[in-house]
C-alpha cells in the first residue's frame, strides 16, 4: 500500500498514531497534577519499563498534560555522562522568569533567584548571567552539600511557584542515567517539598534499575514515590495500537494477520510500530492479511537489527559482548549470575566488574538479587544472530582464571 500514507511511527519517544493500554497511567497523572496544583499531598511517579515500551511517549503526554493545566514544566533527558545538576539548572532559571513578578509575589521569586544562582556558583555550573539584579541568596543554596543545596533551590522555587499561584512539573527521563549522589539529592529535596506541601512534582522515567538505584540513594524513597511499571500492550491494546491507525486511513487488516502481529512482537511497542510499518509497505492492497505480515517479518527484523539493536550492541566492549552472548546461550534469562559466569568458564568475581557495566550501560538488570536480565526485549535472539558463534573463554591454566 501507499508508503507515503504509512501511518507507522518506529523511533525514539515517537509519537504513535495510536496510544493504546496507557489510560490508567495518564489518568494518575492528571488526578496527581490537579492535586498538586490544589495545594493537597500527591506523590512524584517514576515510570519503570524496559526499551521501547513507551515511557519517553508517555512522559512526554504528561508533559503536554502539565502544560495544558497551566503548569510550568521542565523536560529533560538525562543523559550518560551529563550531571543532573548542570540540566536542571537552565530549564529552573527559565521558569523563575517566567514567573509572575508582581508586588506581593516578588520576595519569593528573587530569593529563589538568588538561591539558583549561588547553586549554579557553587556547583560550577555555566549559565548566562541571571539577567535580573538577583544578588545571591547567602545561606541558601551555597553549603556545598548536594542534599542541602538541591533541597534549597527546589523549595525556594517551589514557595516561588505557591506565590504566584502555579505548580512546576519536571519531567526526567532515563533517570537511571543519575548518579547515586544527584538521585540521593533530588529525593531529599522532594522529600522536603512534600513535607511543606509545595505545588512541585517530578515524573520520572527509566529502566527496571530504577527502582532498586532510587532505593540505594534514600531508603525512604519507596515511599516517596509512586512506581508505575510500563509494560508491554495486552493483545486488545496492540490490536488497537495497529487497527485504528489503518482504519483512520481509509484501510483495514484481517483479524488473524492482527494475530500473526501479536505472536511477533509479543505487544513491545516498539516491535508492534515496526511490524506495522512494514506490514502495511508489504502489503499490495488493503486488508492486510497474515501472508502480508509474515512476509514483513524478514524487514522488520533486519530494521531493528540496524537500528533498535544494532546501536545498543556497537556501545559495547568486547568482554561485555561475550558477556551478554553468553547469557543469550542460556535462554531469554533472567539468570542467575553464577549460571553466566559458568558458561564462560569464568568465577562470578572475574566477572562482577564485566556485570556491572553493563548495567551502567543500561543493558542489563538485576531483577533480584543475584539474577541478570536483558533491558531490552528480544535481545537474546538478537545476540545470536548477530554473534553465531559463541566460543567461552579458555581457562588460563596457571592463573586459574
Ligand atoms: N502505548 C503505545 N501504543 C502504541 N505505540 C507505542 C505506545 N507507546 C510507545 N509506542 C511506540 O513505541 C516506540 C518506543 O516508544 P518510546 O521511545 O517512548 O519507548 P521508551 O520506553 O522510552 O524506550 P527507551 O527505553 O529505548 O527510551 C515508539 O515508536 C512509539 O511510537
Ligand atoms: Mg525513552
Amino acid at each position: 500500500m501507499d508508503a507515503a500514507k504509512n501511518p507507522f511511527a518506529p523511533g525514539a519517544g515517537t509519537q504513535p498514531p495510536e496510544l493504546t493500554g496507557r489510560t490508567v497511567n495518564l489518568e494518575r497523572a492528571r488526578i496527581a497534577l490537579e492535586r498538586i496544583k490544589a495545594g493537597r499531598p500527591e506523590r512524584s511517579s517514576l515510570l519503570i519499563g524496559l526499551r521501547g515500551v513507551g515511557k519517553t511517549v508517555l512522559l512526554n503526554r504528561i508533559y503536554e498534560m502539565a502544560v495544558r493545566s497551566g503548569y510550568h514544566a521542565v523536560f529533560i533527558e538525562s543523559p550518560e555522562d551529563a550531571s543532573l545538576t548542570e540540566l536542571l539548572v537552565p530549564p529552573l532559571r527559565q521558569i523563575l522568569f517566567r514567573l509572575d513578578t508582581r508586588e506581593g509575589v516578588k520576595d519569593k521569586l528573587y530569593q529563589a533567584m538568588g538561591a539558583l544562582r549561588s547553586f549554579a556558583s557553587v556547583f560550577e555550573v555555566k549559565i548566562p548571567a541571571i539577567g535580573l539584579e538577583v544578588k545571591v541568596a547567602p545561606g541558601l543554596a551555597d553549603s556545598g552539600n548536594l542534599d542541602h543545596d538541591v533541597t534549597d533551590l527546589l523549595v525556594t522555587i517551589g514557595e516561588a511557584a505557591k506565590e504566584a499561584g502555579v505548580g512546576v512539573a519536571l519531567l526526567i527521563d532515563e533517570l537511571q542515567y543519575v548518579t547515586q549522589k544527584e538521585l540521593a539529592a533530588l529525593i531529599s529535596g522532594l522529600h522536603r517539598v512534600g513535607q511543606i506541601g509545595l505545588p512541585l512534582i517530578v515524573f520520572g522515567a527509566g529502566l527496571p534499575q530504577l527502582a532498586g538505584l532510587t532505593g540505594k540513594a534514600k531508603t525512604y524513597a519507596e515511599r516517596l514515590f509512586e512506581f508505575q511499571t510500563i509494560g508491554p500492550l495486552n493483545a486488545q491494546d496492540a490490536y488497537r495500537a495497529i487497527e485504528e491507525p489503518i482504519t483512520k486511513e481509509s484501510a483495514s487488516i484481517d483479524t488473524d494477520a492482527l494475530k500473526e502481529l501479536m505472536d511477533a512482537t509479543e505487544g513491545y511497542p516498539y516491535f508492534l510500530q515496526e511490524w506495522g510499518l512494514h506490514a502495511w509497505n508489504r502489503a499490495p492492497r488493503s486488508p492486510i492479511t497474515v501472508e502480508d505480515v509474515r512476509s514483513a517479518t524478514q524487514d522488520a527484523a533486519s530494521a531493528l537489527d540496524g537500528g533498535f539493536f544494532r546501536v545498543r550492541f556497537d556501545r559495547l566492549t568486547k568482554g561485555e559482548k561475550e558477556y551478554l552472548r553468553a547469557m543469550a546461550e542460556l535462554g531469554r534469562g533472567p539468570h542467575r549470575s553464577g549460571d553466566i559466569a559458568a558458561k564462560l568458564r569464568r568465577s562470578v568475581e572475574t566477572m562482577a566488574p564485566v556485570r556491572a557495566n553493563v548495567i551502567a550501560k543500561g543493558m542489563v538488570y538485576a531483577p533480584a538479587h543475584g539474577d541478570t536480565a536483558f533491558t531490552v526485549p528480544k535481545f537474546d535472539e538478537y545476540m545470536k544472530r548477530v554473534m553465531p558463534e559463541f566460543s567461552p573463554h579458555t581457562p588460563n591454566r596457571k592463573s586459574g582464571k
